[in-house]
């Protein structure tokens, strides 16, 4: 193959459409169909109103409104796109399997393989083969197995099919994903077939220099994503320990965050202490990796990432503790306002979100919360936390009635103050940064607190209106430490 005209992206997630956009922005002359089986999806991709398409990313709507429907096309029609493409990128979801062999810990590629299949049915002639979604170490080479196989099933099909599989793992991140895409740090593609690398090269290079793009053999490639993430899963799993750390001897988890950043051996970024980290990934690539360790027999290799994901999952759980110790031991029938529900700012996406973990444990202690994120839709957050919103009205097939047990309900509104005990930032949007704390004392119950587990809010105006202040590592307002 020497041209490249049509590419089809199968799954119009969260990497496939923000990942095809950006493509589609930078080469005019290709043409890019993203397709998935979810309809609902598509429909939102082709709304014309913007607000509605089913990814938020910062620049988003704007690369839609260039490219959409001139060379960026968004359907359910599988079988067309597939069969006029040149180069095809599996961008599917690839979640930590529920049950059977590897539960809890390996990927189930029943989505990759359901591609695999398509592809090797409805493709003709050459095709490139490019795994976009994250894989387990070696997945290549089942995608090539099955394209072999059925391809040399298709009973007396006069076409003859070549695939070539190559891995070119996405390594942005949500938040800044048109950014990261057209800017990365770098762009790996890993394969055995030079012609095919260098075909997808030539796509990358339209906008990308040349020297960010980086050839390994397959095997690395697959590894490189999953070891990426888990590096900065470390990173945050690290911070946040020390931040428990600086609460109880007076230290200031900001302070040595910055003093440690300034080695340029560990650099600056990455070193925020937060909730926990969360998204869809973090945690299904660690495990991944963990699981790939045991299956060869490195314990030592799975124990030492797997303690990553067990320090999180700890982290997330002491925040509720903290706020329930600060109010006295009790939360019952407390009003609390969370600040937040995406799993990071500048995101719709709440895939193992910190604040699903501490929002179910407030809920459970009593505490009845207000939820508020600018763009997460509250049907999702009722998904989350495997409970429906308080209604006025009684009904008693819904949970919330049981008043042992809390509820809560949602506003995209920041006038929600009213008798909080408490407020409880979980993401850092900006709109949190310049509340005004003045006026939110006035409405809140006292004695009202915040607790700042982003340590974003103006730490001077909540202290001058009086209000009681908790930050995530902060533990310099200790009066006394007992340690010698
Ligand atoms: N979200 C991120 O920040 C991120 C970053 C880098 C890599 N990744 C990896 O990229 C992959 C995709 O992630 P995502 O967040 O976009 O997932 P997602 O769940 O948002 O999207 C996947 C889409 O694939 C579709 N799909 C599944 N099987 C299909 C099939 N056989 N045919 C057509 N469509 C199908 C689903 O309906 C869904 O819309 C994962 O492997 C993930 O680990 C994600």
């Amino acid at each position: 193959m020497t041209l490249i005209k049509n590419i089809c992206c199968i799954g119009a997630g969260f990497v496939g459409g923000p990942t095809m956009a950006v493509m589609a922005s930078k080469c005019p002359d290709l043409f890019f169909h993203v397709v998935d089986i979810n309809k609902k999806r598509i429909e939102a991709w082709n709304n014309k109103d913007l607000s509605k398409l089913p990814v938020f990313e910062p620049g988003l709507k704007e690369i839609i409104t260039r490219t959409r429907n001139k060379n960026l096309f968004f359907s359910n029609e599988i079988k067309n796109a597939v069969e006029s493409a040149d180069i095809i990128f599996i961008s599917v979801n690839t979640p930590t399997k529920t049950r059977g062999l590897g539960a809890g810990k390996s990927s189930d590629l029943k989505w990759v393989e359901a591609c695999a299949r398509q592809v090797a049915e409805f493709s003709k002639g050459d095709t490139i083969v490019v795994e976009k979604s994250t894989l387990p170490v070696r997945t290549a080479e089942v995608i090539q197995k099955i394209l072999n196989s059925l391809d040399s099933e298709s009973q007396g099909d006069t076409d003859i099919k070549n695939f070539s599989v190559l891995s070119n793992p996405e390594f942005l991140a949500e938040g800044t994903a048109i950014e990261d895409l057209e800017n990365p740090d770098r762009v790996l593609i890993g394969g055995e077939d030079k012609s095919a690398m260098l075909l997808l090269s030539q796509i990358y290079e339209n906008w990308i220099p040349k020297e960010k793009i980086l050839f390994t053999n397959i095997w690395s490639s697959e590894l490189a994503k999953l070891t990426s993430n888990a590096f900065l899963a470390q990173r945050v799993s690290s911070i946040n320990s020390i931040s428990a750390i600086c609460e109880v001897t007076g230290a200031n988890i900001k302070e040595v965050s910055r003093a440690i950043g300034r080695d340029s051996r560990i650099g600056s970024k990455f070193l925020d202490s937060g909730p926990g980290f969360g998204g869809s990934c973090f945690k299904k690539d660690i495990l991944n990796l963990v699981y790939l360790a045991e299956y060869f027999g490195l314990e030592e290799v799975a124990k030492f990432w797997e303690e990553v994901v067990n320090i999180n999952n700890w982290h997330q759980k002491r925040i509720a503790k903290i706020v329930v110790k600060k109010l006295f031991g009790s939360i019952s029938q407390k009003k609390i306002v969370i600040l937040g529900f995406a799993f990071k700012a500048n995101t719709n996406d709440t895939r193992e979100s910190a604040a699903i973990r501490i929002c179910k444990d407030l809920i459970e202690e009593g505490a009845e919360l207000v939820i508020h994120d600018p763009k997460v839709n509250p049907l999702q957050i009722e998904i989350d936390l495997e409970m429906k919103q308080f209604t006025e009205i009684k009904n008693e097939s819904i949970d919330n009635s049981n008043k042992n047990y809390g509820s809560w309900t949602f506003s995209n509104h920041l006038n929600i103050f009213d008798n909080a005990h408490a407020v409880l930032v979980l993401t850092e949007w900006e709109d949190y940064k310049n509340i005004k704390w003045f006026n939110v004392q006035k409405k809140m119950a006292k004695p009202a607190w915040v607790f700042d587990s982003r340590s974003i809010v103006d730490v001077d105006l909540v202290k001058e209106s009086g209000i009681n202040l908790w930050c995530l590592g902060d533990g310099s307002s200790k009066d006394e430490i007992s340690y010698f």
